[in-house]
């Protein structure tokens, strides 16, 4: 039986794909092999990659003037490739630290480059976002980096950071695809793929042109962007199984109606379950009510003795994983695109027995 996964990652997926990747498990296309089987070079195969790059750049609109990469290494990959292509040892980066996946990616660009942390949101425990118009960026900076949804503290910003010219670079890992953006106010979008894209295993890089063709001596030829935009992402052998069910998922993605669509039911399944904690006097919430994540869902109850139990008790009503990060403590609920709203009511309805019985 399916269970509800509220896993931050690796995530859901649709149903629906899956049982589609089952139904061609062994006999793909009518090759009689699986995808998992075929060479990457071969039409079928480059058809499949070339056809997800198209819809995703058809569902998230990305302008013509900047490719789509599918790289590994995932985004924690990113964290050291985009400092080694859009920098050099003396460039400056700004970074935005809103909690602990920003952390992670300051500490790798400092291997690279001078970093300077232009905001940082320690003070509130990071469970809020800097106030926009603070922000003051450097102009001779390389990049601007933030992390519009940090999956652990579920802090995600309602604005994308003006910075006068300088090139913003987004860590969307945990909140691409989940609403529509406008893809030319960032220079370069990156995502790891096991929460909204599909299997871990890849990581999409959205880079604007002018962005790329600079990468340091030094830098490896499978995360140089500009080597690998013209190969099509196939300087080497691909994740191909992650890039079909990623296709595969955009398809799914489409169907629901695009973006606009999906974004709605992500606002209204995050406002029931946010509304079910502030209204119930036991859960809390500890973030911003401006932003908060549609995505990652953090919460507490008044007795962390019994977070156990209420992790225990809901696994057996078939609601899995809200353990909160092992960092944290308390549960998380992520609700990403593959969540349908009977999961989050069901969690809701759960939420209310538990504290009926031990609230
Ligand atoms: C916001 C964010 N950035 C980066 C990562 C790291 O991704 P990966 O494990 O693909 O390197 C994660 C993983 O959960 C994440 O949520």
């Amino acid at each position: 039986v399916r269970v509800f996964n509220f896993a931050a990652g690796p995530a859901t997926l649709p149903l629906e794909v899956l049982e589609q990747a089952r139904a061609e498990m062994t006999d793909w296309q009518g090759s009689g092999m699986s995808v998992m089987e075929v060479s990457h070079r071969s039409k079928a195969f480059v058809a499949v990659a070339q056809q997800a790059e198209a819809d995703l750049r058809e569902l998230m609109a990305i302008p013509p003037n900047y490719k789509v990469l599918f790289l590994q290494g995932g985004a924690t990959g990113m964290f050291a490739a985009i400092p080694l292509n859009l920098t050099t040892p003396d460039s400056l980066v700004e970074f935005i630290n809103t909690g602990a996946w920003s952390k992670k990616a300051i500490s790798e660009a400092k291997k690279y480059c001078r970093v300077n942390i232009m905001a940082d949101e320690a003070a509130s425990n990071y469970s809020t976002v800097p106030d926009a118009a603070s922000l003051r960026v450097d102009p001779k900076a390389a990049y601007l980096h933030y992390t519009p949804n940090e999956t652990i503290g579920g802090v995600e910003f309602p604005y994308v950071p003006a910075a006068g010219g300088v090139p913003v670079v987004a860590d969307m890992s945990s909140t691409i695809l989940s609403r529509p953006v406008d893809v030319s106010q960032f220079g370069l979008i990156y995502a790891g793929a096991q929460k909204n894209i599909g299997p871990s295993g890849i990581c999409v890089v959205i880079v604007r042109d002018d962005l790329i063709g600079k990468a340091r001596p030094g830098t490896p030829s499978v995360w140089d962007f500009d080597a690998m935009a013209r190969e099509g992402s196939m300087l080497n052998t691909p994740p191909t199984f992650g890039i079909y069910v990623a296709g595969l998922v955009f398809k799914w993605l489409k169907k629901q109606g695009g973006l606009a669509a999906v974004g709605e039911r992500n606002r209204n399944k995050a406002e029931r379950l946010y509304a079910a904690i502030d209204n119930s006097g036991y859960y809390a919430n500890p973030v911003a009510k401006h932003c908060r994540s549609w995505m990652n869902v953090p919460f507490t109850i008044p007795n962390p003795d019994l977070e156990k139990t209420f992790c225990a008790e809901a696994a057996k009503a078939g609601l899995v994983n809200l353990e909160g990060h092992r960092s944290v403590g308390g549960m998380r609920a992520s609700i990403y695109n593959a969540m349908g709203i009977d999961g989050v009511d069901a969690l809701i309805a759960f939420m209310r027995d538990f504290q009926q019985r031990h609230g």
